[in-house]
This record gives C-alpha cells, structure tokens and sequence, in this order.
C-alpha cells in the first residue's frame, strides 16, 4: 500500500478538492477527504498496471505493485487502499453523519459500473475500430471524468456551495478530467517514460483520443476541453487565481494558455 500510494505522483485529484473548499472551518476535513480520493484514486493504478490490464512495470517513477511485490498482494492493497480511503471519508471529522454518507455515495457510484470500473471495461474489451469519437469522450469520462466529478460535487456539499455553482463546478471538473485523460492518451504516443515516470506505448491497439483523432486534432479537442472549462470557472464559486495557477502547474507539460486566455 505504502509502495504505490507514497512512491510519488502528481497528488492532482486532493489539490484539485482542497482547492475548491472556501470555508476556513473545513480545511482539516478537506484534507483527510483529500487523502481519501487519493487512495481510491491509487487503488486504481494498481489494478491499471496488472498484466490482465494494461500490464505495466514502470509508476510513479518505480516499479509496479505487482512488480514488486506479486499479483496477489497488488490486488489485495488496491482493494485495502480503496476501503481505506472510503473508510477515511466515512468518519472524517467536523462534518454531519448525513453528509460524510452522501460523499461516500457519491464517491462510491464514480467508482463502479458506473464510472471508473466501467470505464476500464470499456477500455480493455471494448473493442477498436467500432466506435466513434463520442466514445471514447464517453469512456474517458467514465474511467477518469467520473471521479473528478464525484470529487467536485463532494466538494461542492461539504463547502455549501450554492447549487447553481455546484453544477458548474461538476461540469468544469468534467471538462477537467477529459483534458486530463485527453492529455494521457497523447502522451502515451509522444511522451518518454523517463519523464512521465510511467510506462508509454499502453494504448497500442486501444481507442483513444489520440489513436482516433492523430496528435493534431487531440492536442486541439484538449484544448476545448480546457476553454470550456475555463469559461466555467468564474461561476463555480472557487478562488479562480489559486485554480488557475493549480491548472497551469498540471497541464504544464501541454500548454494551455490558448485556453486559458
Ligand atoms: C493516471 O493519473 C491515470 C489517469 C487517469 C490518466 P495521474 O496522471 O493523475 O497519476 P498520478 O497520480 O500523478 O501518478
Ligand atoms: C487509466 O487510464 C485510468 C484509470 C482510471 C486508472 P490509463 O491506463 O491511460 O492510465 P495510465 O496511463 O496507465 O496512467
Ligand atoms: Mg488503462
Ligand atoms: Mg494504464
Ligand atoms: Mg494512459
């Protein structure tokens, strides 16, 4: 559990939850659902890196769970980083019994069939060459969008936000998590191992942004992405320079200020 959850990586997903809670009284709270999102999130990279997966040696600039240490336990710390971080966002203190079960609903939902696990089905079996580019926009939300979505409504409940600006804030994370994702599948084609700290060449034979569309148009449906989310930003109820300057360290191995402008 330790080897892949503290090995390192970009940490995105509880910047990205902390970022949104304005309420100074929530910060210890944001913080510990913070961690939880990224176990759940780790979990995740586990099981991505199996060989009946994506069958990678190389994460967060070390050797794979399994790599390391077996199948077997790669898969049993996967399936405890994952109850640890449902655990930790189910009796996080300083906020309502009510609310901790809603936020573990929703991060729940954005796990399963009908987000990420779904989204990895769809990616291993879902064949190559039958599908459009709607969707693969549509498994990319399901096997990335979702948690970042689930991580902005949760975000959004536990800083009371508003409603208008909860549902922006969702759509703007959703925009996020295609750009993400987008940005992944390009630089799986165009990036080096040795900087991503990951393996490339994982996608050879898969639908993705990249393989359907070519470098060019993916680089520029990224960008899209970005600029809408961009123009949701100022009605999401956020401090818009802090998100901004988060954004820009994120993307900054694929430039957004055309969309950001
Ligand atoms: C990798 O996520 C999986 C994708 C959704 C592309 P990250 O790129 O956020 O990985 P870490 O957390 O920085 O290692
Ligand atoms: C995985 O997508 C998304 C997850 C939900 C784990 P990828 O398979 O493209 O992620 P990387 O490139 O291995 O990080
Ligand atoms: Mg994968
Ligand atoms: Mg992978
Ligand atoms: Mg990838």
């Amino acid at each position: 559990m330790s080897h892949a959850l503290m090995g390192g990586g970009k940490r995105f997903r509880p910047l990205f939850f902390i970022s949104m809670i304005r309420d100074p009284s929530k910060q210890d709270a944001a913080i510990d659902i913070g961690c939880g999102i990224e176990m759940v999130h780790t979990a995740s990279l586990i099981l991505d890196d199996l060989p009946c997966m994506d069958n990678a040696d190389l994460r967060r600039q070390q050797v794979t769970t399994h790599k390391a240490f077996g199948e077997a336990t790669a898969i049993l710390a996967a399936i405890s980083l994952l109850m640890r971080g449902i655990n930790i966002i189910s009796t996080v203190e300083g906020v309502e019994p009510q609310l901790r079960a809603r936020l573990v609903e929703i991060i729940s939902s954005a796990i399963g069939y009908e987000g990420l696990a779904g989204g990895q089905e769809l990616d291993l079996n879902g064949g190559f060459g039958q599908d459009n580019i709607a969707d693969v926009e549509q498994k990319n939300w399901l096997k990335t969008g979702a948690l970042f979505g689930a991580t902005a409504e949760m975000a959004g409940l536990l800083d009371n936000k508003p409603e208008e600006q909860r549902i922006a804030l969702k759509a703007f994370a959703g925009h996020i998590g295609s750009a993400f994702q987008t940005m992944d599948d390009y630089l799986d084609t165009t990036g080096a191992a040795s900087v991503l700290g990951k393996d490339t060449g994982k996608d050879v034979g898969k639908s993705t942004m990249a393989s359907r569309l070519g470098p060019a148009e993916a680089r520029s449906a990224y960008l899209e992405h970005l600029r809408l989310a961009y123009g949701l930003l100022p009605h999401c109820g956020i401090r818009e320079e802090e998100a901004d300057v988060m954004l820009k360290s994120v993307f900054q191995i694929m430039p957004i200020e055309a969309a950001s402008a």
